[in-house]
């Protein structure tokens, strides 16, 4: 079965020899690559227990967490469209995941409540980390699609670690703009001393946008530009210099137009796959408390890839 709905959760064990014990809820949820990823790990490290999709409703989140609660579920991933709902129905929040306004990792404590946490904006910054022999921190960054949800993760990390320049791109100026205002407002709780124009704001099809690449070293594709494998690049990428680190949050395909060109420019390039590994190992880690076996997911998405 491809995944679970709310009123079979009741019969998540039949037939099965491990537990059901960790799940991904979403709507859609059975595209969702998580359970490659996390059985891998939980193999690895001996654990008996599955890892199984939910498809829960929109509306439904706090429920889903009860009844799952009861089926002997420990450990949550959230999943679009959910993450939004998924903190307002925990009791205890992480900071990070308030600034983000979103959870994406959920602990299902004893007592029944839960604990929420985002993984997206530390697993980014670990990827960036791993991809590049760099710190996230160092970097002058772009972000070409903030205004949706991996967007607005990436820039809230960025402004937490307190990058020397941010600029915020998307196709729609309104979202980015008010996404600025609230990471303004992020720096000033966070007593972040710099400038504030460390962090501005432009739209996808400003002529100026080229000035703003070249200013930058970090290009971080967050647009859902790339998916499909005649898509363009979400701008003109002879813009691009080897100076340039390219990362885009597509996994699949796994060189996207943007990609190939940007390597083709001289710059060094990386894509989704190590964000995707590293919000699940941060996630895996609040469930288990300990490290995740990074080598074992990462084999295991490369495997369900390929198939
Ligand atoms: P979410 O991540 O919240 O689900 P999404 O609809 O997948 O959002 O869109 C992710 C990003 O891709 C957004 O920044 C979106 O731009 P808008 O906010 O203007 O919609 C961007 N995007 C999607 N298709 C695009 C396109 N054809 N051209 C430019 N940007 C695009």
């Amino acid at each position: 079965m491809k995944y679970f709905t709310l009123d079979q959760l009741d019969t998540i064990n039949q037939g099965e020899q491990k537990p059901a014990r960790f799940a991904v809820i979403g709507n859609p949820v059975s595209h969702s690559l998580s359970p490659q990823l996390h059985q891998a790990a939980l193999d690895s490290l001996e654990k008996d227990a599955r890892y199984i999709r939910v498809e829960v409703e929109i509306g439904k989140l706090a429920e889903a967490f009860t009844k799952m609660h009861a089926a002997g579920i420990k450990g949550v991933n959230v999943t679009v469209p959910h993450k939004l709902e998924a903190l307002e129905a925990c009791q205890q929040v992480d900071p990070a995941a308030a600034h983000m306004g979103a959870v994406n990792t959920v602990i299902l404590n004893a007592d029944g409540t839960r604990s929420g946490f985002n993984t997206d904006g530390p697993g980014f910054s670990r990827a960036i980390r791993e991809e590049f022999g760099v710190d996230l921190s160092d970097l002058k960054v772009i972000i070409i699609g903030a205004g949706g949800g991996a967007g607005r993760a990436i820039a809230t990390q960025c402004t937490l670690e307190d990058c020397p320049q941010i600029i915020l791109v998307n196709r729609s100026l309104g979202k980015i703009e008010e996404l600025a205002t609230k990471l303004l407002r992020l720096r000033k709780t966070e007593s972040l001393a710099g400038p504030r124009d460390r962090i501005s704001s432009i739209a996808l099809d400003d002529p100026a946008l080229e000035e703003s690449i070249a200013a930058s070293e970090l290009i971080i594709n967050t647009t859902s530009i790339g998916l499909k494998s005649a898509d363009p690049s979400p701008f003109p990428s002879h813009w691009i210099e080897p100076h340039h680190l390219v990362y885009d949050s597509i996994y699949n395909p796994s060189r996207t137009r943007l990609l190939r060109e940007a390597s083709k420019q001289g710059a060094r390039v990386a894509n989704g796959l190590s964000l995707l590994i590293h919000q699940g190992a941060l996630s895996l880690e609040y469930w288990l408390d300990r490290e995740a076996p990074l080598q074992a997911m990462r084999q295991g998405l490369l495997d369900s890839i390929k198939d």
